[in-house]
C-alpha cells in the first residue's frame, strides 16, 4: 500500500538526475542551483489553492512546525483523536503542548460532540486527522472551532487530493500539514509540508523550520518579519525530494482516481452482506485508500481478520493490523499504545468507550490502486465466504 510509490516512472528519474547532475542538492543555493523546492511549494498551492506553502523533511516535522507557526506552546491544549498517528500527540508534546484525547465516531474521525465535551479554558487548537483517506465531519468541527474561539489544524497525511463538499482537504482550518513518506498518496520516502492563508503562521513556521532564516533576513528582505527572531530547528526539505515530489504531485489526480474505481467495485460487491456495517464516510470526495467495515462484535472482527489472511488477502500493509483495534497488535495509529506519551493511558481507557468499541470492531482493508480485477474478485469472494462462515455464527442476520 505505497500509492504515490507504485506510480514513480522516468519523470521522477529524470527529475532526480537534474538534481544530481547540477550538484546542487540544498534548497536555498548551491553551484547550479536549482530552486525545485521553491518551484514544488508554488505547485502546492496552485493544486489545494492556499497562500503559503512551506516544504519539510517529514510530516511529523510538518504537524511540529506548525503548532509554533499557530503560536501553540507551554500551557495550552491540543485536542487530537484517539485514531491517528502517535506522530500527532508526539508533535503537540514536542511543540510544548499538551495532547488531549477525544474519541472518534462511526467515521473513526473526530467526533465533533466528544470534541466539544474535552474543551478547556487552556484549548487552543483542535486537529482534525482525516485518517485512512476520509474527510472529518468539517462542518461539524468548524462549528465548535468557532463557538469556543479555537483554531482548527488540519492533519491531511493520510488524504492528500481528497475533497470535502468539493473543496480539498486543508483549505478548511487555520492550517494544515502534510506527509509524503512512503505509504501516503504522492512520496519522495520522506517529505512533509504545511499550507496556509495565514500569513503570520507561515512566516513563524519559515522561522522556526530553518535555524539559518535570522541570518538568511540579512539578505533576503522577505525575511524580515514584524516579529522578534526566535529559535527553531532544521527541517528544510532537500532539492531531490522535492524534484520527487514536483512530478508526483502532476499524478496525484489519477492516482486517487485509480484507488476510488477499485474501491467502488469492493465496497459494490460486498455490499449485500447484512452482517456487517460500512465505516461512515462524510463526503464521497475522500482518497479511497481503505475500506472499512464493523462486525457486531469484536471477537467477531479478529476472527474475521484472520480468516481473510487464510484466504490470503492481506488487510495489512507491512505491521498495519486488519482490525483497527487489536489489543494484541502493538499499533501507533490507536491511543492504547500511547502509553508512552499518555501515562497510564491503559487505566482510564473506560473515558474512550465509544472509540474502543467501534475501533476493536471495525475490520480494515487497504485498497491498492494498483490491484487487477481478479485480484477485486479475489478480495470480494473471499469476504463473502468469511462473513457466511463466521458471521453466521454469531450473527441470526446473516447472509443466506
Ligand atoms: C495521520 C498522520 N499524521 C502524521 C504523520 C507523520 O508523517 P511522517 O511519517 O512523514 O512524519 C503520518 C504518517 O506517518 C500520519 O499518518
Amino acid at each position: 500500500m505505497h500509492p504515490g510509490a507504485g506510480y514513480v516512472g522516468k519523470e521522477e528519474i529524470d527529475a532526480v538526475v537534474s538534481i544530481l547532475k547540477a550538484k546542487s542538492m540544498y534548497r536555498f543555493y548551491g553551484p547550479n542551483f536549482q530552486n525545485v523546492t521553491g518551484q514544488f511549494e508554488q505547485d502546492l498551492t496552485g493544486y489545494f489553492g492556499r497562500k503559503y506553502a512551506l516544504a519539510l523533511t517529514s510530516g511529523t516535522a510538518a504537524l511540529h512546525t506548525v503548532l509554533v507557526g499557530m503560536g501553540i506552546g507551554p500551557g495550552d491544549e491540543v485536542i487530537i483523536p484517539t485514531y491517528s498517528w502517535v506522530s500527532c500527540p508526539d508533535a503537540v508534546v514536542a511543540a510544548g503542548a499538551t495532547p488531549v484525547l477525544a474519541d472518534v465516531d462511526d467515521s473513526l474521525t473526530l467526533d465533533p460532540a466528544d470534541v466539544e465535551r474535552r474543551i478547556t479554558n487552556r484549548t487552543k487548537a483542535i486537529m482534525a486527522v482525516h485518517i485512512r483517506g476520509t474527510p472529518c465531519d468539517l462542518d461539524g468541527l468548524l462549528r465548535v472551532s468557532k463557538d469556543y474561539g479555537i483554531d482548527l489544524l488540519e492533519d491531511v497525511a493520510q488524504a492528500a487530493g481528497a475533497t470535502y463538499k468539493g473543496k480539498k482537504l486543508g483549505t478548511y482550518g487555520r492550517a494544515a500539514s502534510y506527509s509524503f513518506q512512503l505509504n501516503k498518496m504522492i512520496s519522495a520516502g520522506e517529505g512533509g509540508a504545511i499550507l496556509t492563508d495565514d500569513k503570520l503562521v507561515y512566516q513563524r513556521s519559515v522561522m522556526f523550520h530553518d535555524v539559518g532564516t535570522p541570518y538568511r533576513a540579512w539578505e533576503d528582505k522577505s525575511l524580515k518579519f514584524d516579529f522578534e527572531p526566535f529559535p527553531g530547528v532544521n527541517y528544510r526539505m532537500n532539492e531531490i525530494s522535492a524534484a520527487i515530489l514536483k512530478e508526483q504531485l502532476k499524478k496525484i489526480d489519477w492516482i486517487i482516481k485509480d484507488i476510488k474505481k477499485n474501491k467502488a467495485k469492493i465496497k459494490k460487491g460486498i455490499s449485500d452482506i447484512d452482517t456487517i456495517t460500512f465505516r461512515r464516510i462524510n463526503d464521497p470526495g475522500e482518497a479511497g485508500i481503505s475500506l472499512v467495515f464493523f462486525t457486531q462484535k469484536a471477537e467477531q472482527a479478529l476472527l474475521f481478520k484472520k480468516a481473510l489472511r487464510a484466504e490470503n488477502i492481506w488487510t495489512t500493509s507491512g505491521s498495519y493490523p486488519g482490525v483497527v483495534y487489536d489489543p494484541q497488535i502493538n499499533d501507533g495509529h490507536v491511543f492504547m499504545h500511547w502509553g508512552h506519551i499518555f501515562k497510564g493511558i491503559q487505566r482510564v481507557s473506560k473515558r474512550y468507550q465509544a472509540s474502543l468499541d467501534l475501533m476493536s470492531r471495525a475490520v480494515h482493508l487497504d485498497i491498492s490502486p494498483l490491484l487487477s480485477d481478479a485480484d477485486i474478485e479475489d478480495i470480494i469472494t473471499a469476504v463473502h465466504k468469511v462473513a457466511d462462515g463466521i458471521l453466521t455464527v454469531d450473527a441470526p442476520k446473516a447472509r443466506r
